[in-house]
């Protein structure tokens, strides 16, 4: 064979030889780690970090395998209901290495904690605070049981189709925002959904100085977001970009000027809403009559989820997603929560997750008792530790402890720009 012609026959051959990685019903034993790296497109040089990874993904396998075992029909159909494990590009990862990025520690059941008696805290959040966007929820409440029975804001295709990866950078809070605002912007223009910028909101929103936490890649919570673009859209300083104007680079070293040079902002925003903690009702009549809507949720255990209804009783609270409906399995009669991640398109259906519902959601509940320990804002005055209370959160993963929306969002007048 020429030397010419070897690369030209075995490029293809390769491609074939790769595949498509397994689904769960195809899942066993035999599936390897070299097989996995090929199909995830996956490579470690450094030895020793690929025997970690390795080790991590074996003990991954195993609980796959010994989660799906009896739950799965040859076809991949699941028999009894509940949801089937499988692998993915997140495999091979640590639970401290999973994309998250929410910080609970500005939810005011978490922050009036630990403010009390701790002066230093609440003059950090103090210079922090701007003006306060703030709006209550203007919901008409409706008994659940006259909602329909199903809502699927992606169905009617106000959600954006291209799932989003947020990559190595604890920026789920940026996502869940820019596609809340994505959805209200299509549902009150009726137009499909603009794709908007998370980079400026990762980059720019000012970071309260508030338990050593410090926004960007490191997390923070879309109310926080929100409130920073309602704030430049009351001043006329700009909102929401456009993605094709300010893409997402979460290791951009450009400052928060730099990245918006010359772009113009897009959209804006009036306010925010945020929903009573744990209120199965609220979520249920806004999803309804507003639109999609942020949530929190305990995600540690959503890694290997590949379909299904999820459950789990995880409560630290850990991640923001857009929640964009509800519904009931047609095969199994389950109720869920239909949430679409910021993992891209890969991970569980298509990208989203199916999180179980029940109409008792708002006292199904678990305590997220992480206790913030080494924290230094934990502590008080006197330099003691302030014994912070578990909260509550209630809804499978806690799905309903944090719900928020934007309100008033609009496509910016670029001649009404100062
Ligand atoms: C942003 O994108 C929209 C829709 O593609 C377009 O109409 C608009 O002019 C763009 N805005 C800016 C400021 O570039």
């Amino acid at each position: 064979m020429s030397k010419l012609a070897r690369p030209l026959l075995l490029l293809p051959a390769a491609a074939l030889s790769v595949g498509t990685a397994p689904r769960s019903h195809e899942l066993d034993s035999t599936y390897g780690f070299g097989e996995y790296l090929q199909h995830f497109d996956k490579s470690y040089p450094d030895a020793a970090e690929y025997r970690r990874r390795e080790e991590r993904f074996s003990q991954n396998m195993e609980k796959i395998l010994n989660h799906n075992k009896g739950r799965l029909s040859d076809t991949g159909a699941i028999l009894d209901g509940g949801y089937v494990m499988g692998v993915n590009h997140l495999t091979d990862q640590y639970l401290d290495e999973l994309p998250f990025g929410y910080d609970k520690t500005y939810h005011s059941s978490w922050s009036g904690q630990l403010m009390r008696g701790a002066s230093k805290i609440e003059r950090r959040l103090g210079e922090s605070t701007t003006t306060s966007y703030s709006q209550p929820p203007d919901l008409e409440m409706k008994e659940v049981s006259s909602l329909p029975e199903l809502v699927d804001w992606s169905a009617q295709g106000h959600v954006n189709p291209t799932i989003p990866q947020q990559g190595a950078c604890g920026s789920c809070w940026t996502f869940a925002l820019t596609a809340t605002v994505e959805s209200h912007l299509s549902i009150a223009t009726d137009e499909p959904p603009m794709s908007l910028s998370e980079q400026s909101v990762l980059q720019c929103t000012p970071n309260p100085d508030h338990c050593g936490g410090t926004g960007g890649c490191k997390g923070a919570t879309v109310e926080i977001g929100l409130n920073y673009i309602a704030d430049l859209t009351a001043k006329k300083e700009g909102g929401m970009y456009n993605l094709s104007d300010v893409p997402y680079s979460p290791s951009t070293t450009l400052s928060c000027e730099d990245s918006t040079e010359g772009s113009t902002a897009s959209v804006g925003v009036t306010g925010w809403t945020q929903l009573p903690t744990n209120d199965y009702k609220s979520v249920m009549n806004a999803l309804v009559q507003k639109g999609p809507v942020a949530i929190a949720a305990a995600a540690s255990d959503w890694a290997l989820y590949e379909k299904g209804v999820f459950s789990s009783d995880d409560a630290t609270v850990n991640h923001a997603i857009l929640l964009v409906g509800y519904g009931i399995d047609e095969d199994t009669g389950e109720k869920y929560y239909k949430i679409r991640n910021s993992w891209g398109p890969h991970f569980g259906e298509d990208g989203y997750i199916r999180v179980l519902r029940t109409d008792e959601d708002s006292t199904v509940c678990n305590m997220d008792n992480d206790p913030l320990v080494g924290l230094a804002c934990a502590l008080d005055d006197s330099g003691n530790q302030i014994d912070v209370q578990p909260v509550e959160v209630c809804g499978a993963s806690g799905v309903l402890f944090d719900v928020s929306y934007p309100v008033g969002v609009h496509k910016i007048d670029v001649a009404d720009q100062s």
